[in-house]
């Protein structure tokens, strides 16, 4: 594992850089238009949005009509901005500025645009428009890259409707498997219907596979959902290592009685053990030293005077190793048998995701490291506790991340909010990185 250390601010450094680099070019190479990456910014989180966004929050489900609707707006973004745009067998919308050698592999850059339920205005949007608004830059600064730069917006990345996710960069990378085309969502439509909705053929999804000799590598600017920049006072950090989450669907069934007849002794109550799995959850994450949520719950039949006769329950487990990480979901599910078999309930475990933690190419970890000095941007490396589209990424080429400081560190919130000048500094790091890859 990586240390959270600072790569220290040195003038030198920065000025040896910038006459290798030549200053004409890095004028030339770090200009965005601010107001114009704010502005669409902005607009995307409108759609989706509550009446008050920063109380009710974004709502765009993956394949929802705001989902569609926000994906539409991306098109129209990437098409106003002269890149060629594609939609991939998954549904993944790609945007592509040609270089001057179609044969060089891509250097590819993206993120997400579905959201979470009464998400914020930044998480996933700032990877995709961020990267459109840098690439923009590029070409209307008439900057020549050998290699061609595709810009990814990938389809459901946050797993919310269909408790899975990544379902893009799995597609993108091979490890979308059919399975998954049968998952329901709440109202009971199955992810292949919402396909066949969106006008996808889930019959096609090989077709979207991207071959790693294809590929120069993958870069992601993301909001850091987190407090670590904001507690060092910076704008922007290189991320080293991803934690990699496993969600658990766990169904415990009891017994529904009168909750006025049945004496204590004599119950077997589903919420009870759930409750026990619970604090199981957190003191095993705790030992760990990883995370672990029970984000999401379903008590049946759910009346005041009826014992709770069944339980449908999410655990998400997530840790940087990925043997501790095994453990510890061993040992989750261990004490989900234990204590179910002491309460007399019947236990049903289904793994929903598991998706191995990656650590960053160092490569690419230093090239933006390089950048950031280049643009006189005080940085330091950081762990990244929130999953990606990275981590699938990462199977097929070489992968960094770019993080922005967060406020308060919150996200997954309506109140998510990252400044202006942090979205554009976080854009030109990333403009920047980008440019030396596709050189
Ligand atoms: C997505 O944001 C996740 O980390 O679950
Ligand atoms: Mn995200
Ligand atoms: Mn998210």
């Amino acid at each position: 594992m990586t240390d959270r250390s600072y790569i220290p601010y040195n003038e030198e450094t920065i000025v040896a850089e910038l006459v290798k680099g030549g200053v004409n070019s890095l004028i030339a190479t770090h200009q965005i238009n601010q107001q114009r990456l704010w502005d669409t910014l902005m607009k995307l989180g409108e759609i989706g949005a509550g009446s008050n966004v920063t109380e009710e929050g974004v709502t765009r489900l993956s394949l929802s009509l705001e989902d569609l609707k926000g994906r539409q707006y991306v098109i129209d973004v990437m098409k106003e901005s002269g890149l060629e745009v594609r939609v991939d067998s998954v549904g993944n919308i790609i945007g592509k500025l040609e270089g001057a050698n179609p044969d060089a592999p891509v250097v590819m850059t993206g993120s997400h645009v579905d959201t979470v339920l009464q998400g914020g205005l930044f998480d996933g949007a700032l990877g995709v428009l961020g990267a459109v608004e840098a690439i923009r830059s590029i070409k209307e600064s008439g900057i020549e890259l050998t290699h061609s730069i595709e810009v990814v917006s990938f389809t459901d990345e946050e797993g919310t409707r269909f408790g899975t996710g990544y379902i893009g960069s799995k597609g993108m990378s091979g490890y979308l498997d059919e399975k998954t085309f049968q998952l329901k969502d709440a109202n009971g439509i199955t992810y292949g219907e919402a396909f066949e909705q969106a006008g996808f053929d889930p019959s096609l999804y090989k077709q979207a596979i991207r071959q790693s000799k294809d590929l120069k590598a993958y870069v992601e600017l993301h909001i850091e959902q987190g407090k670590v920049l904001e507690e060092h006072e910076l704008a922007v950090g290189i991320v080293t290592d991803i934690q990699g989450p496993v969600w658990l669907e766990v169904t415990l069934t009891g017994h529904p009685d009168h909750a006025g007849a049945t004496p204590m002794n004599m119950r077997k109550d589903a919420s009870l053990a759930m409750a026990e799995v619970m604090l199981e959850v957190e003191r095993l994450a705790t030992k760990y030293q990883g995370v672990g949520t029970v984000g999401k719950v379903k008590v049946e039949p759910g009346g005041v005077n009826i014992i709770p006769g069944k339980v449908a329950f999410s655990v998400d487990l997530r840790h940087v190793d990925k043997e501790l990480r095994t453990s510890m979901v061993n040992e989750v599910t261990n004490a989900i048998t234990s204590i179910s078999t002491k309460r007399s309930v019947k236990a049903e475990v289904d793994i929903k995701k598991a998706v191995d933690p990656a650590t960053c190419s160092s490569e690419i970890v230093d090239v933006i490291e390089a950048s950031c000095l280049e643009l006189s941007v005080p940085t330091m490396k950081l762990q990244c506790g929130a999953g990606h589209d990275s981590l699938m990424m990462t199977n097929i080429t070489n992968m960094g991340m770019i993080f922005v400081r967060s406020k308060d560190g919150i996200s997954h919130n309506p109140k998510e909010w990252t400044e202006k000048d942090d979205c554009v500094v976080g854009t030109r790091v990333l403009l920047n990185t980008l440019v030396k890859l596709a050189k």
